[in-house]
Order: structure tokens, then C-alpha cells, then sequence
């Protein structure tokens, strides 16, 4: 299992261009299900979890090739499967945006349920309770969703919290549904408008992403469409966060300034400058950085993916700040590693109180889920001497090529078998 071995202390400086969104990359992929028409979807990042929506694509029969500029053209013109299997969903739980859109336009669809992650037990239970509401037919029995409907039929449908992949899922199952569909309570992140502005290019009709409610007139079909996917807020918060830590200063370029104001608004909160210019953001070392609460909220609330990387800062912050994670029951698994390290943190229900600054320490950690993996780079990179950083493939998964980026900067980091 692949490690990351981080010599920390290095200062960074340079630039590094932001990849495409992975968490919109995947509902894209998973969109081309609603059309036998070829879909050219360009700037998917080259990460794990989109050669496994690829994988998941493959398996139900699409064609899918991906390009070297790494965008990809899928094209499913026929179903040879209904079913996204265990051993696939396990490894990720986006795979259960194929569900609305095999729904929509093949009549059924079997998802095997995505279980348990580091991040608490993460229900579909809203996905499935919205697609009734559309008429689907739908079981839950030996560990899958099995869901069938003839036609689905518009309806009206308020999410009781708001859920990314939830709405993500009824907006394309209402594209083909027959009559008008009303989705309230929605998910806002500038994902899922790049997902509603995907369907509009394939002939859908989608009003009010981006807002709470979103209007959806169902089609008889949806065609082939060129999209290319947003850049990724999180990815491009990482390493401004990095900047932050040990930079001097760090900048990221094909950033979607708009989509990172929660972001930069939190950071420059903390004493961090902020350059933009363009679509760069730079960010260096500040003369001070002071402890400064977070609460993560759902989009334009600050992300809750970055909330691990912002403890990463906070512990090199003067004085106390208060971490409270409102998306996920329990999102604090890193906070663990970050103790081996020299923290000061003391998790209290769903907040943690970080006191700093502390002298962080190289150490051997190893990765839980996808943030916290990042978050124990950022920490390496700032601790004294070498960390070994276990399960790399958590990073894998959201990062696109994160040890050439970091070495670019100056880092000294390598993958060791
Ligand atoms: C999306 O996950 C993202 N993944 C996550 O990013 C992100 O952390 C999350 O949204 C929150 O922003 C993708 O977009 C592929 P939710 P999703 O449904 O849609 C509860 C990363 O690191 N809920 O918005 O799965 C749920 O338990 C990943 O890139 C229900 O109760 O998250 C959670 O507490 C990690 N029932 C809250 O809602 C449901 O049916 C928000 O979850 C659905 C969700």
C-alpha cells in the first residue's frame, strides 16, 4: 500500500493550476446515462474516483473512452446492466448517482446501498424517499436498492437537510420524468449548478440552481452535449492553505474565485492575505495568524471538506479556536493523527477546541478518508522532520498528481511503495 514520505519545513513558492472538480466530475459522468447520445465531457480531474465512475459506466454498459487531455467521451446507447455492484459502491458512495438517471431513462436500476464511510453512516434515505415521491417502485433488500418505474411523474419534493448527491440525483431523474417537478430545500454548491448547466446543454429544462428551490420540466429525451467541469474549490483550498501554513507564497491558478468565497472569507478571517488577480489566488505566510472559530454549513456556508485542512491551520494559529463540523456526524477523525503531531486539540461532541500555536512533529499517520488525508499533509509539511503518511489512496482519490504538485513548490515529498 502506497505511502507519502514528507521531510517538512520546507518553505513553498510557486504556482500550481487547479484541476477539474472531482464532485463535478462524477454527477457528469453519471448524467451521460440519460442520453444513447455521445457526451464530450471535458477537465475531469485524473483522480481514482473518476476512473471508477468510468468503471461503474463501463459495467452498464457504456462506452467510455478517456482522452489524454483528460476529458472523457461516454456514450450509452445501450443498458447491458441495471446494476452498481457492491464491490464497486464500497469503494465509492457517488456511485449512487446512477440511480435517478438509470431510473429516468431505463425504468430500473439496482444500487447496491453504500454502507457505512469515516464519516459516519451517510443514509440514502432522502435519494430514495424523493424518487418515490417521482413514482418509482422501490426495495431495499439484500443490501441493495432495487427501484423500477415505468415512467416517473413530476411531483413536488422538500428535503428535509440538503443533501449534494440527493439533489443531484432527482434533478437528473426529473429531466425525463413526465410533468414538472418542484425540488425544495436543495443542495446550492456551485457543483450542482454545473450539473444543472450540463442537463440545459443536453436539452433539459432546469430552473433555480443554485438556489433552494429548483424547477425541473421533464423531456421526452435529452441529447449529446460538450461540457467542461468547474475547477475545484476544494483542491484549490488546499493549497492556499498551504500557502498559508509554509508559503512564501503559494498560488493557484483556474481557480473559481467565486465558488472559494466561503473559503477566503474564512482564511482572511484567520489574518491570511489573500491576492486575486485573474482567476489566481496567492497566499503566503501572514505576519499574524490568530485562532478564529469555524462552523462548516452547507454551501455558501464555509465546505465541510475543508474543515480538517482549516484545523491543519489552526493549529499553528496564536491563541484558541472552536472547529464545529455541522454537515457530518462525525468528521473528526483526523484530529487523532493531528495529536501524534503535537496538536492541542480536544474534540467536545461536534466542535473541537484547538489551542495554538503547537510545534508540530514528523510522525508516521495514516489516512482515514479523503480530507483528512490532505489535512496530514498540510501538518507534514509544516511539522519538523519526516512524516510517513499511510493509505495514500484516500488522497488519491480527490487529489490529481498531489506529490508532483507540492514538489513544485519546493516540498520534499516521494511515494514510497
Ligand atoms: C457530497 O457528499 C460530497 N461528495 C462530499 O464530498 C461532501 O462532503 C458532501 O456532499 C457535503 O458537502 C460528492 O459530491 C461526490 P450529503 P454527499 O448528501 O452528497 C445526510 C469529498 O471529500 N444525508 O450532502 O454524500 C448525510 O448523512 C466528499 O469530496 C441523509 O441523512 O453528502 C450528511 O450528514 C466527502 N440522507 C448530510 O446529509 C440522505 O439521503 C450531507 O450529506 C443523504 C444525506
Amino acid at each position: 500500500m502506497d505511502k507519502l514520505r514528507i521531510t517538512g519545513g520546507k518553505t513553498l513558492r510557486g504556482r500550481v493550476a487547479v484541476a477539474g472538480a472531482k464532485n463535478a466530475a462524477l454527477p457528469a459522468l453519471a448524467a451521460t446515462l440519460l442520453t444513447g447520445d455521445r457526451v464530450e465531457l471535458h477537465n475531469l480531474p485524473r483522480v481514482r474516483d473518476v476512473r471508477t465512475m468510468l468503471r461503474v459506466l463501463a459495467q452498464l454498459g457504456a462506452q467510455a473512452e478517456a482522452r489524454p487531455d483528460g476529458g472523457a467521451d461516454v456514450r450509452v446507447d445501450r443498458i447491458e446492466s441495471f446494476e452498481a455492484p457492491y464491490d464497486l459502491v464500497k469503494t465509492m458512495r457517488a456511485s449512487v448517482l446512477v440511480l435517478g438517471p438509470l431510473l429516468a431513462r431505463h425504468g430500473r436500476a439496482r444500487v447496491s446501498l453504500p454502507g457505512g464511510c469515516a464519516l459516519g453512516e451517510r443514509p440514502i434515505d432522502l435519494h430514495i424517499e424523493a424518487l418515490r415521491k417521482l413514482g418509482a417502485e422501490i426495495t431495499l433488500q439484500h443490501g441493495y436498492v432495487e427501484a423500477k418505474a415505468r415512467r416517473l411523474r413530476g411531483g413536488r419534493y422538500d428535503f428535509r437537510t440538503k443533501t449534494v448527491t440527493g439533489t443531484e440525483n432527482l434533478m437528473m431523474a426529473a429531466t425525463l420524468a413526465e410533468g414538472t417537478t418542484i425540488l425544495g430545500n436543495c443542495a446550492r454548491e456551485p457543483e450542482v449548478i454545473d450539473l444543472a448547466r450540463l442537463l440545459g446543454a443536453m436539452g433539459a429544462s432546469i430552473h433555480g440552481a443554485g438556489s433552494d428551490e429548483i424547477t425541473i420540466e421533464g423531456r421526452e429525451r435529452l441529447h449529446g452535449a460538450r461540457h467542461r467541469v468547474i475547477p475545484d474549490r476544494i483542491e484549490a483550498g488546499t493549497y492556499l492553505v498551504a500557502g498559508a501554513l509554509i508559503g512564501d507564497p503559494v498560488e493557484v491558478t483556474g481557480c473559481d474565485v467565486e465558488a472559494m468565497r466561503p473559503i477566503v472569507r474564512q482564511l482572511e478571517a484567520a489574518g491570511v492575505a489573500i491576492a486575486v488577480e485573474g482567476d489566481a489566488l496567492r497566499a503566503g505566510v501572514p505576519a499574524k495568524l490568530t485562532g478564529q472559530d469555524l462552523r462548516t454549513a452547507p454551501h455558501p456556508g464555509y465546505p465541510t471538506d475543508m474543515q480538517a485542512q482549516y484545523m491543519t491551520l489552526m493549529t499553528q494559529a496564536a491563541g484558541t479556536s472552536v472547529v464545529t463540523e455541522t454537515v457530518f456526524e462525525h468528521r473528526f477523525m483526523h484530529v487523532g493523527e493531528l495529536l501524534r503531531m503535537g496538536a492541542d486539540i480536544r474534540i467536545q461532541g461536534r466542535s473541537c477546541v484547538v489551542v495554538g500555536p503547537s510545534r508540530l512533529t514528523g510522525a508516521q499517520v495514516m489516512a482515514t478518508d479523503l480530507r483528512a488525508s490532505a489535512c496530514l499533509v498540510l501538518a507534514a509539511l509544516a511539522a519538523d522532520g519526516v512524516s510517513v503518511l499511510d493509505r495514500v489512496y484516500h488522497l488519491d482519490r480527490g487529489y490529481e498528481a498531489m506529490e508532483e504538485k507540492l514538489r513544485t513548490l519546493g516540498a520534499e515529498v516521494e511515494r514510497i511503495r
